[in-house]
C-alpha cells in the first residue's frame, strides 16, 4: 500500500516538477548563502564557520586550533566560489603537495556530497584538479613560490598551514591579487614570532581576524585536551591548542617530532 502511495508520487509530474523548483530555488539561495550549501553537503558549521562562510572580506587570517575545522571551513569557501562565480581560477596552497591534497580532497568529498544536476558538473578532476563547467578551476599545489609564478588572474587563494609556509611565496602572491582582485585566506596553528603568517596577524591592515582555540570548539573534549596538555607540555600546548606565537622553543627534538608529523615531506632527523 504505501509503496503504491510512493509509486505514485514519484511518478506525478506536477510533484516531481514542485520538487524540482524547490531544488532550483535552494541552488538560487545558495548563491548568496554558502552556510546554506555547507548544510546540504551534510555539515553543520559552527558559528565562527557560518560567520566566515557569509563573509565578504577580500582577506581573512585565521588563528585557530589544530583541528578546530578550519580546514573544513575554507574548502567550503573554494568550492562555493568555484560554483557560484563562474571562471574562478582557485589555488590551494600549504607547505607540501600532500598537505594542499588534502585540502582538496575534502572539498571534493563536498563537491560530491551535493550531486545536483542543476550544479556545474566536473568536466575534468584528478586528486590534484578540478575544472567545472562554468569554467572554474581549482587546483591543489605544493606552497613553493616557483609553482606559482605560472598562473594569473588567481580569483581566490587559499593558504593552508601559513605559518609554515616560506616568505618568498607570500611576496609573489601578493602583487599577483592586487592585479587580478583576488581574494586570499590565510589559514593556521602558529608557529612562533616569524614569516608573514606572524607579521600578518600583529600588524596587517584591511585584514578580517578570527582567532579560535580550542576550547571555544565545541568538537574538542576538555578533558581530552588536559591529557594532551600534560602529554606535549605546555609550551606546545600553547601554540598548537590555544593559538600563542611562542617563542622557539629550546626542544629540539620536540620540534623536529611535530613538524615532521605536520609536513610529510620533512624527513626525520637522524643521528649516528
Ligand atoms: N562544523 C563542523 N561540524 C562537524 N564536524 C566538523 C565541523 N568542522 C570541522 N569538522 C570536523 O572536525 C575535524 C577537524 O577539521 P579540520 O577542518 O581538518 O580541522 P583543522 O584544519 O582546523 O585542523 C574533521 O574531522 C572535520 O570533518
Ligand atoms: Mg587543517
Amino acid at each position: 500500500m504505501y509503496s503504491q502511495k510512493q509509486d505514485y508520487l514519484s511518478s506525478n509530474p506536477l510533484l516531481i516538477q514542485a520538487a524540482n523548483n524547490a531544488v532550483k530555488k535552494r541552488i538560487e539561495l545558495e548563491k548568496f548563502d554558502a552556510c546554506l550549501m555547507a548544510r546540504r553537503a551534510g555539515l553543520a558549521p559552527d558559528d565562527w564557520q557560518a560567520d566566515l562562510l557569509r563573509s565578504n572580506a577580500r582577506q581573512l587570517l585565521l588563528l585557530c586550533s589544530r583541528q578546530s575545522g578550519k580546514s573544513t571551513c575554507s574548502s567550503i569557501l573554494a568550492i562555493h566560489q568555484a560554483i557560484y562565480k563562474p571562471d574562478s581560477l582557485i589555488l590551494l596552497l600549504s607547505p607540501s603537495l600532500r598537505q594542499s591534497q588534502e585540502l582538496f580532497r575534502k572539498l571534493q568529498d563536498f563537491y560530491n556530497a551535493l550531486e545536483s544536476a542543476n550544479l556545474p558538473q566536473a568536466v575534468e578532476e584528478s586528486s590534484l584538479r578540478m575544472e567545472l563547467s562554468n569554467g572554474s578551476r581549482i587546483i591543489a599545489l605544493p606552497g613553493k613560490e616557483s609553482t606559482i609564478r605560472g598562473f594569473s588572474g588567481v580569483s581566490l587563494l587559499i593558504i593552508d598551514e601559513a605559518s609554515r609556509v616560506e616568505d618568498a611565496l607570500y611576496q609573489s602572491v601578493r602583487p599577483m591579487l592586487a592585479v587580478s582582485g583576488g581574494r586570499i585566506v590565510l589559514l593556521s596553528t602558529p608557529f612562533g614570532k616569524r614569516g608573514f603568517f606572524h607579521s600578518e596577524w600583529m600588524d596587517g591592515q584591511d585584514w578580517q581576524k578570527v582567532k579560535i582555540t580550542a576550547d571555544q570548539c565545541p568538537r574538542i573534549d576538555k578533558d581530552w585536551l588536559e591529557r594532551e596538555r600534560a602529554m606535549i607540555g605546555d609550551w606546545w600546548f600553547s601554540q598548537e591548542y590555544q593559538c600563542e606565537f611562542v617563542e622557539t622553543n629550546d626542544s629540539f627534538f620536540n620540534y623536529a617530532d611535530i613538524h615532521s608529523a605536520i609536513s610529510g615531506e620533512v624527513k626525520p632527523l637522524m643521528f649516528t
